[in-house]
C-alpha cells in the first residue's frame, strides 16, 4: 500500500504556499479541474494564498469547478455561520470562479436526500473529482464524516458529533449549532484522483498520528485515507508533533 506523503512545513503560512502550488500546479495543467474544497479555520491562510496569486496574475479560475465538503443543515448562505458564506467572503468572490461552476450543498433544501443525491450526481457529471483538498477534525472527521461512518457512504445527511459542534460554536456566536450537516462522503472523498490533507495547529497533533499511523478504522475516518493511493499530507510542525519517527529508523535501532 502506497503510504500518505507527508510534508513537514514551518507553520500555517508555509502550509497554505505549500498547498497553493500544489493547487497552481494543478490549474496550469489542468484549466478545468474538478475541486473539493474544505472550510474551516485551517484553509484560510489557503484561500488568501490562492487570491493573492490570482490577484498577481498567475492562477486563472474561469474554468475551474468546484464542489464544497459540506453544509449546515437549516442555515442560509446569507448567514456568516453558513459555509456557503465563508466561502463567498474568502475565495468564490475574490477569484474568477464562475459562480455556475462553484457548488455548495443546499443545507435548505425542502427534501435532504434528494439534495444530497443531486450534488453527488452532479459530482459524477462534472467527471469526478481531481483534487480533494480537505482539512481534520480533532475527533478525524473529514467534511462531516463523523467517527463511524461507514466507508460506502456517499453525499449524505450527517448528524454532527458534539465534539465538532463545541469546537465549530465560534462560528455561531450565541445561536445554537445545528445537529446535522449536509457532506460529501467517504466514498466520494475516495474516489478523487488526488487529495491533500492539510492540518495545522498543536491541537492536531494526536488526531494527526492515529490518522497516519494507527490502524484504520472508522472510528478515525481520515484513517481510510491510508488506503488512497495519492494522498498528500502538509502539516505545519505544531500539527506533526504526535507523530512518531518514520518506521524505517525505528525498525534500525542503534547498537548499544
Ligand atoms: C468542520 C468542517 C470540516 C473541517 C473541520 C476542521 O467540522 N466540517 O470540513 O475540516 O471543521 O476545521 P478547522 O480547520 O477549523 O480545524
Amino acid at each position: 500500500m502506497t503510504k500518505p506523503r507527508l510534508t513537514i512545513v514551518a507553520d500555517p503560512d508555509a502550509a497554505a504556499r505549500q498547498a497553493a502550488d500544489v493547487i497552481g500546479n494543478l490549474i496550469k495543467h489542468h484549466p478545468n479541474a474538478c475541486l473539493i474544497l474544505p472550510t474551516g479555520r485551517t484553509p484560510v491562510g489557503l484561500y488568501h494564498e490562492l487570491v493573492v496569486r490570482y490577484q498577481a496574475g498567475c492562477l486563472d479560475f474561469s474554468a475551474i469547478r468546484t464542489f464544497n465538503l459540506d453544509e449546515w443543515v437549516g442555515i442560509p448562505p446569507s448567514s456568516p455561520s453558513s459555509y456557503g458564506y465563508f466561502m463567498d467572503q474568502h475565495l468564490f468572490r475574490k477569484v474568477n470562479l464562475r459562480p455556475e461552476n462553484c457548488h455548495v450543498p443546499n443545507g435548505l433544501a425542502a427534501d435532504l436526500e434528494l439534495e444530497c443525491a443531486a450534488y453527488e450526481d452532479q459530482i459524477q457529471a462534472a467527471g469526478g473529482v481531481d483534487l480533494a483538498l480537505l482539512g481534520i477534525g480533532q475527533n478525524g472527521h473529514i467534511g462531516f464524516n463523523e467517527p463511524g461512518t461507514p466507508v460506502h457512504t456517499c453525499t449524505h445527511v450527517a448528524t454532527v458529533a458534539p465534539l465538532t459542534k463545541s469546537t465549530n460554536a465560534y462560528t455561531f456566536g450565541e445561536s445554537p449549532v445545528p445537529d446535522q450537516a449536509l457532506t460529501i462522503g467517504i466514498a466520494t472523498i475516495l474516489a478523487s484522483r488526488a487529495i491533500v490533507l492539510l492540518a495545522t495547529g498543536a491541537d492536531k497533533a494526536e488526531i494527526l498520528g492515529r490518522a497516519l499511523q494507527g490502524p484504520v478504522s472508522p472510528e478515525v475516518p481520515a484513517s481510510i485515507l491510508q488506503q488512497h493511493p495519492n494522498v498528500l499530507v502538509i502539516s505545519d510542525v505544531a500539527a506533526a508533533s504526535g507523530l512518531r519517527a518514520p518506521e524505517s529508523k525505528e525498525s534500525h535501532p542503534p547498537h548499544p
